[in-house]
């Protein structure tokens, strides 16, 4: 067993965590601890774009950082947390710069300003882009700033647990995937930036590796998981594979069609049309579907043939490429066949009431990007607003944990011993897995995707969501007895899997109670039950906590006070 000593670890490496390393790196000795090599984290699946009121269009020159937070806060159905969505608008343009002089290579203008493109539920066009790999471009371009910075970088290395001495965090647990050596990382603070929890869904655009490590930890920890009965199902996602079809594409002026023929979207958001806010998307897609005006009852046509081949091949030319190869069609020539697919998570790791962005009741512990719920997005997040997101809160935490300055070092003793427990739990933990002799993890994973596809999806309903909540907690049970094959600690993949499911199973347990408990519909979480908004009795954030009794809500008021809450329509 090694021991790492560093200032601030960070868990995770995409754009949250090489924002936030990057930004203490001047400073402090930061590790960035990752499970993949850094630049295959998922923040580079991300297609679209990076919102930033720049006003560099003709058409979108009188948008303001004021106007994107209008839009954000609309689009969150008012459940965003106002003050932060401000903060984060008004750093935007800053953030975005920041880019281009670090080297980003954004798509341009024929004045050689940065491209902007419209993006759902947005009032100017302001989402910025490198063609339809903005992600791609932008973890890139800070990887390099990192290593320029000689941020010291732990790949393949594995969240297992967090380590707390004295109700403060004193480091984490990891697992070094090619040794199979257990690692512990000694820190003052630590920041988890692990990324989203898509996976627990069967159908999802996430990568592989988004199995929410960070938030299983946290959650472990006794930190509460906030408002994750908010979901967002991406409208575009390849039928069958559910690979993301970029916003982007109906930014360039893709339109949806039903098996009639009809832009169905005007029945729902007449204005807006096929760039209402996701939520509104992907239900109006299921709707038709449901109703029989779909395809092969599965999914509707998103026609992007009227655009040309020019402009598809400078713009998209990914979604051309993912379209070929994944379904055999050239959108130069006919529709993409789409369906609406679990994207991105709303909720995550809570953060402190009216404490610093970021920052969390566990001392020392911040959190950042999809693990956490800053509440940015509220029960809605607008295409273009996550790789904002990341960034500046990524460099917004590291400047505020720099102002703060290091806390004290733990005590000597106390630390090694809560360091040898944790240790020899992690140990006795592996060992019953190996001696187990019940499901193996595949299993349960692929019966709790099931679950969360089939009854936490885009429409839900009360019987339904008990149901799913009763199975998980089965699930859980049969978690206790789960079997991994090989006792080789080396790349043991079985091993790594099962940790992932840990997690994956608490978070989907939290997200199907607290959307159980959320008895009314509000942008992502629709209920068949209770299909209005209701201000009154649930204008609050959920607060999931384990406890000895099982799970247990509290709630959390929802700063407002910038736009007054009004319906939505578009
Ligand atoms: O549609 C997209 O390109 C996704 C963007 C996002 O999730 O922000």
């Amino acid at each position: 067993m090694d021991i790492e000593e560093f200032d601030v670890i960070i868990v995770g490496a995409g754009l949250s965590g090489l924002r936030a390393g990057l930004e203490l790196s001047s400073q402090w000795n930061v590790a960035i601890i990752s499970k993949v090599y850094p630049v295959r984290s998922h923040s580079g699946a991300a297609q679209g774009g990076i919102n930033a009121a720049l006003g560099n269009l003709e058409v979108g020159k009188d948008d303001t950082p004021k106007g994107h937070a209008f839009d954000t806060v609309k689009g969150s159905d008012y459940l965003a947390d106002q003050n932060v969505v401000m903060f984060m608008c008004e750093e935007a343009p800053k953030i975005v710069i920041e880019f281009e002089s670090m080297g980003a290579p954004f798509s341009r203008l024929d004045s050689g300003l940065i491209a902007q493109r419209p993006f759902g539920g947005a009032g100017f066009p302001r989402t910025c882009y490198a063609g339809d790999r903005t992600g791609h471009a932008l973890l890139h371009t800070l990887y390099e700033q990192c290593v320029r910075n000689s941020v010291k970088f732990f790949d393949e290395y594995f969240l297992i647990d967090l380590i707390v001495v004295e109700n403060k965090i004193a480091g984490v647990i990891c697992l070094d995937i090619a040794s199979g050596e257990l690692v512990i990382f000694r820190s003052l603070y630590v920041i988890l930036a692990t990324g989203g929890f898509g996976r627990m869904f069967k159908s999802s655009t996430n990568a592989i590796i988004n199995t929410g490590d960070g938030n299983g930890a946290a959650f472990r920890a006794g930190v509460p998981m906030q408002d994750c009965e908010f979901v967002q199902f991406h409208p575009t996602t390849l039928y069958g594979t559910n690979i993301l079809i970029t916003e982007g594409a109906r930014g360039e002026g893709g339109l949806l069609y039903n098996n009639e023929g009809e832009r169905f979207m005007s029945k729902t958001a007449p204005k807006a049309m096929e760039l209402a806010p996701r939520d509104m998307v992907a239900r109006a897609i299921d709707i038709e579907v449901m109703e029989g005006r779909g395809f092969e009852n599965a999914y509707v046509n998103l026609d992007l043939t009227h655009l040309g081949a020019n402009k598809i091949n400078e713009r998209l030319p990914g979604i051309r490429e993912i379209s070929i190869y994944f379904a055999g069609i050239d959108p130069i020539e006919e529709p993409i066949p789409v369906q609406p697919g679990q994207h991105y998570s709303m909720g995550g790791i809570a953060t402190k009431f009216e404490g610093d962005f970021g920052e969390t009741d566990l001392s020392g512990l911040w959190v950042v990007g999809e693990c956490s719920c800053l509440s940015v997005h509220g029960a809605n997040r607008l295409g273009g607003n996550s790789l904002l997101e990341t960034s500046v809160f990524g460099r917004a935490i590291g400047r505020k944990l720099l102002e703060k300055g290091l806390p004290s070092r733990p005590s000597s003793p106390i630390r090694e011993n809560v360091e040898n427990k944790v240790l020899k739990e992690t140990e006795d933990l592996f060992k019953k897995w190996e001696n187990n002799s019940g499901k193996k993890p595949v299993v349960i994973r692929q019966a709790m995707g099931g679950i969360m596809n089939q009854y936490v999806g885009v429409f839900r309903k009360q019987d339904e969501l008990k149901y799913a909540y009763e199975d998980l907690k089965r699930l859980q049970e049969d978690f206790q007895d789960v079997h991994i094959a090989t006792s080789d600690r080396k790349f043991n993949y079985g091993l790594i899997r099962t940790l992932e499911l840990r997690s994956m199973l608490d978070i989907a347990e939290v997200t199907a109670y607290a959307a159980l408990m959320r008895k009314e519909s509000r942008g992502a979480h629709y209920r068949w039950d209770y299909p209005e908004r209701d201000d009154k009795n649930f204008l609050w954030h959920s607060l999931v906590y384990r406890t000895k009794d099982g799970l247990e809500l509290k709630q959390k008021p929802v700063i407002l006070g910038i736009f007054e809450v009004k319906e939505r329509a578009y």
